[in-house]
């Protein structure tokens, strides 16, 4: 064959090649708009709500070390599910009505491993018995008396969660026993953290004892993954807080990174992600707040109602910042 005819076989190949990358970009085919790479990698850590603060800095640690998003993101949760002093997550958590504390948590790595427990009890740190789940089964979810049974196998100390300040709140509303979700419960709730490291790296954990005075056996959203928490290392990541149950109806987390896989911001994903709950349910009860980052370290942050904040580690600084709402301040 002529080298001619070769030139034009390749020439026409490689705008065939082009032709047919623009075409797929054109229709609407779950794959990344964008190609390009990004070799600027902004690592990061994002956290819902003001116990973030500390929980970013214990992931930042790790990840400004060269560590991986997997390993901060496990550390971050743990400063929270230690506080004796928060409410809403891990030891001294607000009990269910029988006043039993049970807790859900999760965790996603960039690979798309992932680990969760749900409604389980006496383990101060049910992030790191989702991490042994991931890393030590075959499963992704192991619950209530299996959960604990497998913690203690694994070493796990078994332990009262319940804080005299949790129980004396608990003996408070048993005095009239309603069951109703208050909006941003002390401005804070479930704990969902997402990561970026130095390699690029995606990860999330997502961890909390759930909805106060809860009936005995509920599971929110937190532990369910696609839910509460989904990382997708070619797209992003997203996390929920707020009324599980909206969350689980709408697979909340899921929607966030497929919106941003079609080319959608993450703040345009997670505006999107709270419309499909606001459209169908009765959002003025409740609060959700999803926070989203992509691949390009941009984040995004919405909720129904106002003052869910939270916290961003980002370019050396570790600061709050109020997420927009649909229902305006
Ligand atoms: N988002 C926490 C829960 O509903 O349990």
């Amino acid at each position: 064959m002529s080298s001619r005819r070769k030139f034009i076989i390749r020439s026409t190949q490689a705008s065939l090649g082009i032709l047919a990358t623009k075409s797929l970009q054109g229709c609407n085919t779950g794959i990344p708009l964008s190609t390009e790479t990004n070799n600027e990698i902004q690592p990061l850590v994002i956290s819902t709500w003001k116990h973030g603060i500390e929980a970013n800095d214990a992931a930042w640690k790790i990840i400004n070390a060269g560590g991986k998003a997997i390993d901060a993101v496990e550390q971050g949760v743990r400063i929270p599910e230690a506080d004796p002093e928060n409410l809403s997550v891990g030891y001294g958590g607000l009990p269910d009505r029988d006043g039993n504390v049970t807790l859900d948590a999760c965790i996603m790595d960039a690979d798309g491993n992932c680990g969760s427990v749900c409604f389980l009890q006496h383990i101060k740190h049910p992030i790191s018995v989702a991490r042994k789940v991931m890393d030590e089964t075959p499963h992704v979810i192991l619950s209530g008396e299996g959960a604990l049974q497998f913690a203690l196998s694994q070493g796990f100390k078994k332990e009262n969660l319940l804080t005299d300040k949790a129980k004396e709140a608990w003996q408070k509303w048993k005095v009239e026993s309603k069951y109703k979700p208050i909006i941003n419960v002390e401005n804070h709730d479930t704990i969902g953290l997402l990561a970026i490291d130095k390699q690029g790296d995606l990860a999330g954990a997502c961890t909390t004892s759930g909805l106060a005075y809860k009936m005995h056996g509920r599971v929110g959203d937190s532990p369910i993954i696609g839910a509460g928490l989904y990382v997708d290392n070619e797209v992003g990541a997203a996390t929920a807080t707020g009324m599980g149950e909206a969350v689980l109806k709408t697979l909340g987390s899921f929607l966030v990174v497929e919106l941003m896989r079609q080319g959608r911001t993450p703040q345009e994903a997670c505006e999107e992600a709270v419309m499909r709950i606001v459209k169908k349910q009765q959002y003025k009860d409740f609060q959700i707040g999803y926070l989203a980052i992509n691949k390009k370290g941009e984040h995004g942050s919405y909720c129904i109602h106002p003052w869910f904040n939270y916290a961003l580690h980002k370019n050396g600084e570790n600061k709050m910042y109020d997420a927009d709402s649909f229902i305006k301040k």
